[in-house]
């Protein structure tokens, strides 16, 4: 597909996700008349009008290229999305990157206070699995098992929480190339590559027919980060809508200091063109796919 056609069906899916997520979060999120009020307008303050939608829509557009009915795919999108939305209050608290904007508006403990974060984070985490469960995300018990079982390994320890810690330790140890691939690989490639595998969950998709799937995850997972590494050294905080030089001022371990900015680059364009190669067994079907590793790089946000 030639380059302006692709930017074009990228562009109209990224707009198509994030009001389809917005619209979907509205929907399951009505805020009780109660005193739990304030926690579920904290929870729809962190999920509803901000975030690229990066993993609901890798999640999407991979069901899509086995004809998983829309909805059934975005209410899981919206699971994955949940957990990336808790992961991210508790990573913007005081005891962690202490934090005062993400997407262009004052973090959840500043917009509420500390106490309503932790638990607007521990409530969209538990909700993910409350959506999954459900059997209007899938009338199959074991679909739905296999999707809490994909997303519950990918956001604990032996995922998501597990890089997060190894991302506090890389503020004070002196980490090596492979111990921060792993770091990445856990803290954000876990996720990601949840979102590409519950696609293909829902798809029925044998596990002996993911492995291509997998890889092109793992791939753009590790471009992704080295990518965030990037704009945190030398991005442009209005387009971030975050505060950034954070890593450096921490004296954290990344791609960008180990390599520097150059070589983590050239290393991410690699990893894109890698994760492009993976598809080569498939057909048009997978251009948005493709044009979504192209914008891992590309992105200024
Ligand atoms: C930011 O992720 C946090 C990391 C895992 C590096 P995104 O850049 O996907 O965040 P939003 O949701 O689009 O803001
Ligand atoms: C956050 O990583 C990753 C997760 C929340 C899992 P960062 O701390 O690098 O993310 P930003 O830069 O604050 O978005
Ligand atoms: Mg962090
Ligand atoms: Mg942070
Ligand atoms: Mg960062």
């Amino acid at each position: 597909m030639a380059k302006t056609a692709a930017n074009g069906l990228l562009a109209g899916a990224l707009a198509r996700i994030a009001q389809d997520m917005d619209a979907t979060f509205d929907r399951l999120l009505p805020v009780p008349q109660d005193p739990r009020m304030r926690l579920v307008d904290a929870m729809r303050y962190a999920a509803i009008g901000g975030g690229k939608r990066l993993r609901p829509l890798l999640l999407t557009a991979t069901a899509a290229m086995y004809g998983v009915d829309r909805d059934a795919a975005l209410r899981a999108g919206a699971a994955l999305e949940s957990v990336h939305a808790y992961s991210l209050i508790h990573d913007d608290l005081p005891c962690m990157d202490d934090d005062a904007l993400r997407h262009g508006k004052p973090t959840v403990h500043l917009a509420f206070d500390e106490a309503t974060a932790v638990l607007a984070g521990d409530a969209l985490h538990v909700f993910a699995f409350e959506v999954l469960s459900d059997p209007a995300t899938s009338g199959d018990p074991f679909t739905r098992i296999e999707l809490v079982a994909c997303l519950a390994h990918a956001a604990g320890h032996k995922g998501m929480a597990g890089g997060q810690m190894m991302d506090m330790a890389a503020e004070t140890a002196d980490f090596d190339l492979p111990t921060v691939t792993r770091l990445q690989q856990l803290k954000t490639g876990a996720l990601l590559g949840a979102a590409v595998e519950m696609g293909a969950i829902l798809g029925h998709v044998p596990a002996e027919g993911r492995t291509h799937l997998r890889g092109y995850a793992r791939d753009i997972g590790l471009a992704f980060q080295i990518v965030d590494d990037l704009l945190d050294h030398e991005g442009d905080e209005a387009a971030a809508g975050k505060a950034l030089r954070k890593d450096a001022e921490a004296g954290k371990q990344t791609f960008v200091s180990l390599l520097g900015a150059d070589r983590a680059r050239a290393q991410a364009r690699m990893l894109v063109d890698q994760a492009i190669a993976q598809l080569a067994s498939h057909g048009e079907e997978a251009e948005l796919l493709r044009a979504l590793a192209r914008y891992i790089v590309e992105r200024n946000h």
